[in-house]
């Protein structure tokens, strides 16, 4: 392998570590000698839970930011072009090597937070997270053209555990949407979906915010009296406004990494549109995730489908 080529493949490696809904990994990537494209693979789109594919294109947008990264470290700059081909929309991306790059310390740091960085739905302690953590978090977003709004009231966390509680219990009550779920939860030995290992603990009645019911049989147990909460939004809600968000999520994701911080995503209020409607209203623009942030004990990584699974000949 020539040293573009393997630099090519390690960043790809990279990507697909990145967070996606369900841990479906909807994306594809052909890579070329000078550049690689991502795209979108249709067939991962989870089509009930998910019909704009809004969900898909910000995991392919983490990955997009995992790729820029990866590459930034290893000493190429990137240009990015955005949805470069209008007869073509699956085509999300395309990353162009664009010469030298010297990637900075804490860009070093962000990188090596990609391979232990996880969902964690464990509770939570009730210890608050410092300003300079939650400051460095919104600023990860903004660079990225989003905004991570951040709350810790009771008032504003309650008004969002609200609308949680209600998407989640009008997804429950679509059979169609829970099947579709099952088809991705609860397995061994694959290399896509929420291993049972991933899938936290039920928790007890008096819990605030209601995480998705991911099959877990352990028993229930009391989370955090009051989360921090962060809605991540973009002013717009255009396929480019999608991707930028997704950037965005794993910019944070990875910074609250490097700080020790323990983050789980939360969209069942994106998936039902009156929720998603009044998430924006409360917030102010348009809404794509809700994280719940704070310190935990470690969870796990999961599964990702190889390299070779992912890459267009
Ligand atoms: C757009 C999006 C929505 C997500 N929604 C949820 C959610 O509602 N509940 C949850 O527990 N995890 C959610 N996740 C986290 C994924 O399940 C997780 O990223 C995936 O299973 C891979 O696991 P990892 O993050 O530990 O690498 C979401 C992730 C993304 C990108």
């Amino acid at each position: 392998m020539s040293t573009t080529v393997s630099t090519v493949h390690a960043a790809i490696t990279a990507a697909v570590r990145a967070p996606s809904p369900f841990n479906t990994q909807p994306w594809l990537f052909a890579a070329h000698p000078d550049r690689v494209d991502l795209w979108l693979d249709r067939s991962r789109v989870m089509t009930v839970t998910d019909p704009d594919a809004h969900e898909a294109r910000v995991g392919c947008g983490a990955a997009l930011h995992t790729l820029r990264l990866a590459l930034a470290v290893s000493g190429h700059r990137t240009e990015v072009h955005m949805l470069p081909d209008r007869a073509r929309p699956d085509l999300l991306a395309t990353a162009v090597l664009d010469g030298k790059y010297r990637p900075t310390p804490h860009e070093r740091a962000l990188s090596e937070a990609v391979w232990r960085r996880h969902t964690n739905r464990r509770p939570f302690l009730d210890r608050p997270v410092p300003s300079p953590a939650k400051t460095a978090l919104m600023r990860a977003a903004t660079v990225e053209g989003a905004q991570l709004h951040l709350m810790d009231q009771p008032a504003e966390v309650g008004a969002v555990a609200d609308l949680v509680r209600r998407a989640d219990h009008v997804l429950g009550q679509d059979l169609a949407h829970v099947d579709e779920v099952r088809a991705w939860i609860g397995h061994q030995g694959r290399s896509d979906g929420i291993p049972v290992t991933a899938s936290g603990r039920p928790s007890t009645p008096d819990t605030l915010i209601v995480l998705r019911e991911l099959g877990s049989s352990a028993p229930a147990v009391p989370f955090e009296r009051l989360p921090l909460l962060g809605v991540l939004t973009t002013v717009g809600d255009t396929h480019s406004d999608h991707l930028a968000a997704g950037q965005a999520l794993q910019a944070v994701l990875l910074e609250a990494c490097v700080a020790g911080l323990a983050v789980s995503p939360l969209s069942q209020p994106i998936e039902v549109p009156a929720t998603r409607d009044a998430l924006g209203l409360l917030v102010g623009a348009a809404a794509h995730l809700v994280l719940r942030i704070g310190y935990g004990h470690p969870g796990v990584t999961t599964p990702r489908r190889p390299v070779s699974e992912v890459v267009l000949d």
